[in-house]
């Protein structure tokens, strides 16, 4: 991978503000957007914007075929066995929202259960618990291990009442919490009773590559913006041999066979499942993001690209007084793409200030995982997450700037 030439193709890093050159140092909350992308949406707009599967005049049909190839490109990356598995969402959240009021909702009685982990994100915990005061449906825990920052799964959390396993992939405070075959272990598991599975791969698409046919999952979801796209758009693949078993989440304009007859007939996924005019433009640059990826990125380098810096990091904050990590060290050294932390005394909020009115954007708080934060007894980390571009340059430059901030909010 050509490091170098990767930096430049992303022009906001070379972004100077009083003098002090942006540190990039927050991608599991948003990615930057490669110059190649940023041109993919606004040449939409600039040369080919019409709305898709109505008109019928050229315009709107290359609009239309640009979106579509936007699909095809979206499931060779992650290899679903075809396109009309892939469908287009606003991100992360609305897909999960989108499973939980459509086919959870449809097909799940009071007394069914629904397994999850401890170290959920908001967007794959709150869905579940509305769901649960609304239907009667019991949410159970994977627990995570305080001392390995590992799940303990056991077989007797999966049993006949057992519908749906919704796990995150990878965290987004820890890294992967995952022990080697664990997570295919509940997959398989899960099938063996008859349970669906969601995963929410929004911190893991970006960064390694992901075989959906192997990994078997029937949900799985993830968000344009964590993987160079734009925002407002993302990813829910739904397995084709149970599309018919899901209802359409919206419904609207270009999804209906028929709306005057007794009951509405569904056209068949994927307008199914996409009502109403699409987010075309964010579609087709999130196609684009993926063909940058293809073109620059080899999974395996960006893998030791990242668990360097993760490492270079963990070495350096194991230099400062009262810093803990809050995370598998040896993982994250080998492979982990994020490093969160805290330091004894400081709020780190305070600390992610400093850092900002120096340019360094890290992300401080509970990352919209406040369960993990409860049952981990961990008020708040500063979490630090690279990509593709970030150096170890700029990882010199936050522990020397991290230090300088601790002395001074030490006073
Ligand atoms: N889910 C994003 C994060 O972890 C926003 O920061």
């Amino acid at each position: 991978m050509d490091f170098e030439k990767i930096r430049k193709d992303f022009s906001i890093l070379s972004k100077v503000i009083d003098s002090k050159q942006l540190i990039y140092l927050d991608n599991a909350a948003t990615t930057q957007k490669p110059n190649f992308v940023i041109d993919s949406i606004s040449g939409f707009y600039k040369n080919h914007n019409a709305n898709i599967l109505r008109g019928v005049y050229p315009l709107a049909e290359q609009a239309t075929e640009m979106y579509e190839n936007a699909r095809q490109k979206i499931a060779k990356f992650i290899n679903a066995s075809d396109a009309c598995e892939i469908i287009f969402t606003s991100g992360t959240t609305e897909g999960i929202n989108f499973i939980a009021d459509s086919w959870v909702q449809n097909n799940l009685k009071p007394g069914d259960e629904i397994l999850l982990t401890e170290a959920e994100h908001h967007a794959n915990f709150l869905p579940w618990v509305l769901l649960a005061e609304k239907t009667g449906v019991k949410l159970k825990f994977i627990k995570i291990n305080p001392k390995t920052f590992k799940l303990d799964f056991s077989d007797d959390l999966i049993t006949e009442k057992t519908k749906l396993v919704a796990l995150t992939h990878s965290s987004n405070v820890l890294g992967n919490i995952w022990q080697k075959d664990q997570l295919e272990k509940v997959i398989k598991k899960a099938h063996e009773v008859g349970a669906k599975v969601l995963l929410d791969a929004a911190q893991t698409v970006p960064h390694q590559k992901i075989d959906i046919q192997k990994l078997n999952p029937d949900f799985l979801v993830f968000s344009g913006h964590k993987m160079l796209g734009s925002t407002g758009i993302g990813i829910l693949y739904i397995k084709k041999e149970i599309q018919d078993e899901v209802a359409p989440y919206r419904v609207g304009g270009s999804m209906v066979h028929s709306s005057v007859s007794k009951s509405p007939t569904w056209v068949e996924s994927p307008a199914k499942f996409e009502a109403g005019t699409p987010p075309i433009a964010q579609a087709i640059g999130l196609g684009a993001a993926v063909d940058y990826i293809n073109e620059n990125i080899n999974f395996d380098g960006l893998k030791k690209h990242e668990a360097n810096l993760c490492s270079k990091l963990i070495d350096g904050l194991q230099q400062i007084d009262g810093v803990t990590i809050f995370g598998n060290i040896e993982e994250l050294k080998q492979t982990g793409h994020l490093v969160s932390f805290f330091v004894e005394d400081i709020h780190v909020h305070d600390i992610a200030s400093l850092l900002g009115s120096k340019n360094i954007c890290v992300r401080a708080g509970q990352h919209c995982a406040q369960p993990l934060s409860t049952v981990l007894n961990v008020q708040a980390t500063l979490r630090v997450s690279f990509y593709l571009y970030n150096t170890d340059k700029e990882v010199e430059i936050f522990l020397k700037e991290l230090q300088e901030a601790i002395i001074f909010l030490k006073g």
